[in-house]
């Protein structure tokens, strides 16, 4: 156990969960600190090699070593992309994050390292309450682990033990204990009527949450964004990303986690979406900064050429407002209407690439 020296997300909700919820960075300081005797996750034990071969480490691409950049987890649901939770990439840009595959010592094992492309994060993530915690990341290039199949059923999954894995702070008092090797412990899903007269709003059909009455065992700090699993007659499957909880295996709370069956439209549209068909407005095939420039000079010459066929000459498409003349009222129309239809391009088709 060491102390990790660098930013990991961190989310604490205060006690009167009024849907206030702090997902900021937390700073570490560079103590460290060796203690056999501490628990795992809170409560877990060491992964094997293999076991768990869909789960990634979110690093900062900025540091070099796995251990001190490992910040969230993550799953991969095929060769080149990752689900997570939206507040691990909320106001991040794909150039910050890369994701180690395929390693369960993050000391000692090589993995594959490899950069971010693409973050398309849940449209309608509140980054107060976190509803909707969910985001995925497009790889720059695919890795050869195995993808993990995720939860599509309606089951509830009420008192099914499931697993969950991670990397994250294995002290439950906050004194930062980050673990070199991969963590599991299991933990019974619980209804959402129950979690939600502990978390109120903040718990929704998107949610799953899971835990002991008692605590003890529960996922923490750097666990966010990676799997809550459940067995299958064939495996595992995808059922909760990790989000948050009130501190971390204390009696009386239990763990969040995005449930991840509601969101199978989100995933498979993020998934086959086009984003260069909708997005490239200058046709270099990559998704930056250029085609917003590129975007907003096509609206200006449909506004000129709209203003030349339809303003000057008074002309029927020129009256928008289909008030029997052509004014500066139309015109102030068109401007608005190019507008919008730039920002809603931005909203639904810019998802910009790493550079
Ligand atoms: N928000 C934390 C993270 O960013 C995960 C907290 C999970 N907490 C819990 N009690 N289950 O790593």
């Amino acid at each position: 156990m060491q102390l990790r020296k660098t930013l990991v997300t961190t989310l604490t909700l205060t006690f009167l969960f009024a849907g206030a919820a702090d997902a900021g960075p937390l700073k570490r300081f560079a103590h460290e600190r060796i203690d056999a005797a501490t628990p795992k996750i809170i409560g877990g034990t060491d992964a094997q090699p293999g076991d768990w071969p869909w789960i990634v480490a979110l690093i900062q691409s900025g540091i070099s070593d796995n251990f001190q950049g490992q910040f969230c987890g993550g799953t991969l649901i095929a060769p080149d992309w990752v689900v997570t939770a939206a507040h691990c990439t909320d106001g991040k840009s794909p150039g910050d994050i890369d994701v180690l595959a395929g390693v369960t010592d993050l000391k000692n094992d090589i993995g594959e390292r490899v950069a971010v492309k693409r973050i398309v994060q849940h449209p309608e993530f509140n980054s107060r309450n976190l509803v909707n915690d969910i985001s995925l990341l497009q790889l720059s290039s695919p890795v050869s682990p195995t993808p993990a199949a995720t939860d599509v059923g309606p089951e509830t999954h009420e008192g099914e033990l499931a697993t969950i894995i991670g990397w994250g702070d294995t002290d439950p008092t906050f004194r930062n204990d980050f673990p070199f090797i991969l963590q599991q412990a299991e933990v019974p899903v619980i209804s959402n009527t129950l979690c939600q007269s502990i978390y109120g709003s903040s718990i929704t059909n998107g949610s799953l949450c899971a835990g002991y009455a008692d605590g003890g065992k529960d996922t923490c700090q750097g666990d966010s964004g990676g799997p809550l699993v459940l067995p299958t007659a064939t495996g595992w499957e995808l059922a909760g990303i990790t989000s948050f909880g009130n501190g971390c295996a204390q009696p009386g709370f239990y763990g969040v986690y995005t449930r991840v069956a509601t969101y199978e439209t989100y995933i498979d549209d993020s998934l086959n979406f086009d984003y260069v068909a909708c997005a490239d407005a200058n046709g270099d095939s990559v998704i930056n900064a250029d085609d917003i420039t590129a975007h907003k000079a096509d609206g200006r010459s449909e506004l000129i050429t709209w203003i030349n066929n339809c303003y000057k000459t008074g002309s029927a498409c020129g009256d928008l407002n289909e008030d029997g003349q052509v004014t500066r009222a139309d015109l102030f129309l068109k401007w608005i209407e190019i507008r919008n239809a730039h920002n809603d391009w931005l909203a639904v088709c810019w998802t910009p690439e790493a550079s």
